[in-house]
């Protein structure tokens, strides 16, 4: 029986953190055992904020590839690509552009919020969603791994595939949600961990760079002295203990009854991160010294996406009678 079909997305906006690793990479190297599954990683969606800085743009892509695969996906399982270099997302995008009225990308909650909140004006902006879709459903992919800020693009895309299969028959399928367990890693400062945030602690960050940030991350307020009873459940340093230290009961009972002081517990979640990450790190360093490698993994995976693409376009151009 033939796989089914995930496509999953991420922009280039360089190196990841322990965020994207827990809340997303993780999850993928799991799916790409039973799935079909293409990556993409998504340059032309980072313009449609970032247009004004591309000279980094090309690193970017490659410092996330990189992470990529240290966390352990493999370009033999899946197809690592970028999204430009598949120029057949941007045709079906246009097609769609067509079919679509104006006000379902209007009312998409990210384009309201976004474009007052970054001054976002540009044409390419609203139609953010719809590229997505285009990338999403030109591999007719069946199962979409994201977080739950991307719901109503979800929902958009599968209204696209409705839309479109009414208009010219039976095309796409219509796209599912699959939302992975963590979507709640903190920063330094106690909000989600983002790069934009500058509270981040890159998957590639060093063992000392990342016992300082652990050092002076937030903690609970309410938890001044040693002993006084901490509240875990509210501590972003606590959070990063229950992901990686399989002990982690004992630092909840030991914060909680004020036996456990915030020095202590992060020199211990320090070294317990550094632990877990070595081998990624160390898998890092070895892809940070051989780009051409890299480069080969991203010109493979166009190439397996772009036969699966033009395959895809082939039928939308029949169905719609482009020839
Ligand atoms: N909008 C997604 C994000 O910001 C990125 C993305 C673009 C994407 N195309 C995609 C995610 C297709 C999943 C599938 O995270």
């Amino acid at each position: 029986m033939a796989k089914e079909v995930i496509l999953s997305g991420m922009q280039p906006t360089g190196k990841l953190h322990l965020g994207n690793l827990e809340g997303a990479l993780r999850h993928w190297v799991q799916l790409q055992e039973d799935y079909e599954m293409y990556c993409c990683i998504v340059d032309w969606h980072a313009l449609t904020s970032d247009f004004d800085h591309t000279s980094d743009l090309y690193d970017r892509i490659i410092e996330v590839t990189i992470d990529y695969l240290s966390a352990g996906l493999d370009s033999e399982k899946c197809a690592i690509f970028v999204q430009s270099q598949v120029k057949e997302h941007a045709e079906l995008h246009l097609l769609f552009s067509m079919i679509v009225p104006t006000p379902w990308l209007e009312r998409v909650p990210s384009y309201k919020e976004k474009s007052v909140e970054l001054g976002l004006d540009s044409y390419g902006f609203l139609g953010y969603p719809l590229l997505q879709a285009a990338d999403i459903l030109i591999y007719k992919a069946n199962w979409v791994p994201v977080g739950k800020d991307q719901l109503p693009h979800i929902e958009l895309t599968r209204e696209v595939a409705r839309r479109f299969n009414g208009l010219y028959g039976e095309v796409f399928p219509e796209p599912q949600a699959k939302l992975s367990q963590f979507s709640g890693i903190l920063g330094i400062d106690n909000r989600k961990m983002s790069k934009s945030y500058n509270n981040d602690i890159t998957m590639g960050e060093s063992e000392e760079s990342t016992s300082k940030k652990i050092s002076i991350m937030y903690t609970d307020p309410t938890k001044v002295h040693l002993g006084d009873p901490g509240h875990p459940d509210e501590c972003p340093v606590y959070l990063l203990q229950k992901i990686y230290n399989p002990d982690h009961k004992t630092i909840h009972q030991r914060c909680s009854t004020g036996k456990l002081g915030c020095v202590e517990c992060k020199k211990v979640c320090a070294e317990i991160v550094n632990k877990a990450l070595k081998p990624i790190r160390q898998r890092r360093a070895e892809l940070e010294n051989n780009l051409p490698y890299v480069e080969k993994v991203l010109d493979l995976g166009a190439e397996r996406a772009r036969a699966t693409a033009q395959k895809t376009m082939q039928e939308v151009r029949g169905a719609m009678k482009l020839k």
